[in-house]
């Protein structure tokens, strides 16, 4: 089994990905998608999913209420797939409703029943997470590295509150862009246009780093063949894609971060109230929120008016935004965001006759 982590509250956009490439939820909760799945996926899963933050190999599941269970709960499973000499660490020890709950004790238990049950050394690096809740421990290795899947390599500068790549790609994904007519009128750096031309071009997200895994047993040879594969699937397009913004500076940011992400999207500096909207399309966008930027919310509705035709998917930490707008949203999904609890707002258009739900 396979844990695909993600930012907490869109777990919904990961499972939908994830299906998307035939494979079966076991369950989900929250910052956690458990997907059916082996350990050769591993490569597949940091090179493709672009909605998940991690992508952890289960080693094991257990129950724990003492030390010693904790211990013959690590010493009982099934370690074959790393080799002698590899250098194992517990990386991370979370304990949440449980007996066990001294994270430095459950750590040293736990390397110590890791050291007894394998030779270790200095080879390849396995950083192991450990994980109890209401006292079922979840032994896992962590594939993607220091680095969560939201570093994809293009981004080198930031805006003030630039958005996760992955969150960015999640928001897409709940919005169910195809490459149709897109517009960010907040785009700052240029994250959420970057992640939906890397998506329209079908450019996979994970093709421009490296991951823990990839020196793992077994694994270099599909690490090397997907890499490989994923170039030849690259779609020779430019979608229809606009990222504006007022801020002249952070434009030239995301002009660089597009170029790094070799897309290429439409940039304007713009006024979000003079946004203009031909034929139909969505519109996906994080606004700035905060004290500061009442005149920008006050004027929100603005882009309802100049845009009747296209679907509005946005970020708000406003959660009774038809206040604001003057009409309910066909959906809102709340997650956190930097700490920060705030509201995916959607609003889409049911054709007469036709199920458009971009939701499950
Ligand atoms: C939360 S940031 C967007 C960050 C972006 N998603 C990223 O990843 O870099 C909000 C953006 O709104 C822009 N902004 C503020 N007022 C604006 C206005 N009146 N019209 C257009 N953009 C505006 C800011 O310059 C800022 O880049």
């Amino acid at each position: 089994m396979i844990i695909l982590t993600s930012t907490l509250g869109l777990e919904g956009a990961v499972a939908l990905e994830v299906k998307s490439y035939g494979y079966r939820i076991v369950y989900s909760e929250s910052g956690k998608v458990f997907v059916n799945a082996e350990y050769s996926d591993i490569p597949f899963m940091n090179i493709y999913m672009r909605s998940a933050e991690r992508v952890l190999f289960v080693v094991g599941r257990f129950h724990a209420r003492s030390f010693d269970d904790l211990y013959d709960g690590i010493r009982s499973l099934d370690w074959s797939f790393i080799p002698n000499g590899s250098r194992v660490w517990i990386a991370k020890v979370k304990s949440v409703s449980s007996k066990l709950f001294a994270e430095r004790s459950i750590q040293s238990v736990a390397m110590k029943a890791v050291a007894d049950s394998l030779k270790l050394g200095s080879g390849p690096r396995y950083p192991v997470f450990i994980n109890i809740k209401n006292d079922e421990v979840t032994v896992s290795a962590d594939s993607t590295g220091e680095k969560g899947l939201h570093v994809r390599g293009y981004r080198k500068k930031y805006s003030r509150a630039p958005l996760r790549e992955t969150i960015a790609a999640s928001l897409l994904i709940l919005a169910r862009y195809k490459g149709e007519n897109l517009i960010d009128p907040f785009c700052g750096s240029g994250t959420i246009p970057i992640e939906a031309a890397l998506m329209a071009k079908n450019i996979a997200p994970g093709i421009k780093r490296s991951f823990a895994s990839e020196n793992w047993a077994d694994l270099k040879d599909i690490y090397r063949k997907l890499k490989k594969r994923t170039k030849s699937e690259t779609k020779d397009i430019d979608p229809p894609i606009i990222c504006s913004d007022i801020d002249e500076d952070i434009l030239k940011v995301a002009n660089e971060n597009a170029g790094r992400a070799g897309v290429k999207i439409e940039i304007m500096r713009r006024d979000f109230r003079d946004i203009r909207c031909e034929g139909e399309g969505k519109i996906v966008t994080n606004p700035p929120y905060g004290e500061r930027m009442k005149g920008v919310w006050r004027d929100f509705k603005t882009i309802f008016k100049s845009c009747p035709k296209w679907e509005k998917h946005f970020i708000s930490p406003i959660k009774n935004i038809s206040k604001i707008v003057r009409k309910s949203p066909d959906k809102s999904i709340p997650f956190f965001n930097s700490g920060l609890k705030v509201f995916f707002h959607q609003y889409y258009r049911i054709k007469k006759g036709q199920d458009n739900s971009p939701h499950p």
